[in-house]
């Protein structure tokens, strides 16, 4: 997972910019996850993006399963977008706050990464405009909440390939979260469960055995 391959210098260099960002941002409330604690950029940075060595996991994942087609449920400032988008030949990702939209487009741009679809609004609203296409990885980062949770992951087995993986961030962030997660296991759908304490991974793939595998890394 620390391989040179999946690290990405000029991301990580804006990563820095914006932690030293103190614009300030209208907050937009939509679940557990952000509860308008965060107002600037620097805030945003520094508390609600995946660190580097997650963002780079989530590439490695993206670059094995070669992926044609992705997904973000929650862009944020764009950066888990960037890496995933390095090893993905369209990437799709969904925010509920404008502002903080324009934001990511103009690091995107900046990093001249030109395969991400961006769209704006509230996952449940914005729905059907991105349900439009089958995707081999699905990422959900937004709205940390149990029952929303179960209810993406659900939406989501609908366009989501019968090879592809669904990552689900935070399951352990709360008892809610944790339930959500233990119920989602339980499922008969799934072969490979596996739980990466700050994410966990689920798939279809009726090549792996049905098995439930724990790391940390
Ligand atoms: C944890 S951040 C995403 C971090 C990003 N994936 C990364 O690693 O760089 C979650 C984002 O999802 C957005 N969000 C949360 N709930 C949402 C909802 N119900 N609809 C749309 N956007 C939502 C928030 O505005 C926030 O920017």
């Amino acid at each position: 997972m620390r391989s040179a391959k999946f690290h990405y210098a000029a991301i990580e260099t804006m990563r820095s910019s914006l932690k030293s960002n103190t614009s300030a941002l209208p907050v937009v409330d939509y679940g557990a996850g952000s509860t308008g604690r965060t107002s600037t950029v620097s805030g945003i940075a520094r508390r609600s993006l995946k660190r580097p060595k997650h963002a780079r996991a989530l590439a490695a994942l993206a670059a094995h399963l070669q992926c044609d087609t992705a997904l973000e449920l929650g862009t944020s400032l764009g950066l888990t977008s960037a890496y995933l988008a390095h090893h993905t030949k369209a990437l799709t990702t969904v925010e509920g706050n404008r502002h903080i939209q324009a934001i990511a487009q103009s690091n995107w741009a900046a990093l001249g990464i030109q395969n991400i679809r961006s769209f704006s609004g509230e996952f449940d609203e914005a729905w059907e405009e991105f349900a439009d296409t089958e995707y081999d990885l699905i990422f959900i980062d937004g709205n940390h909440r149990g029952e929303a949770l179960i209810r993406y992951v659900d939406k989501s087995l609908t366009v989501l390939q019968p090879h592809g993986v669904l990552v689900c961030d935070d399951i352990h962030w709360s008892p809610d979260m944790e339930t959500a997660w233990e119920q989602l296991c339980s499922m008969p759908e799934w072969t490979l469960q596996l739980d990466a304490f700050e994410w966990g991974l689920l798939t279809r793939n009726q090549a792996l055995k049905r098995e439930h595998v724990s790391i940390r890394f």
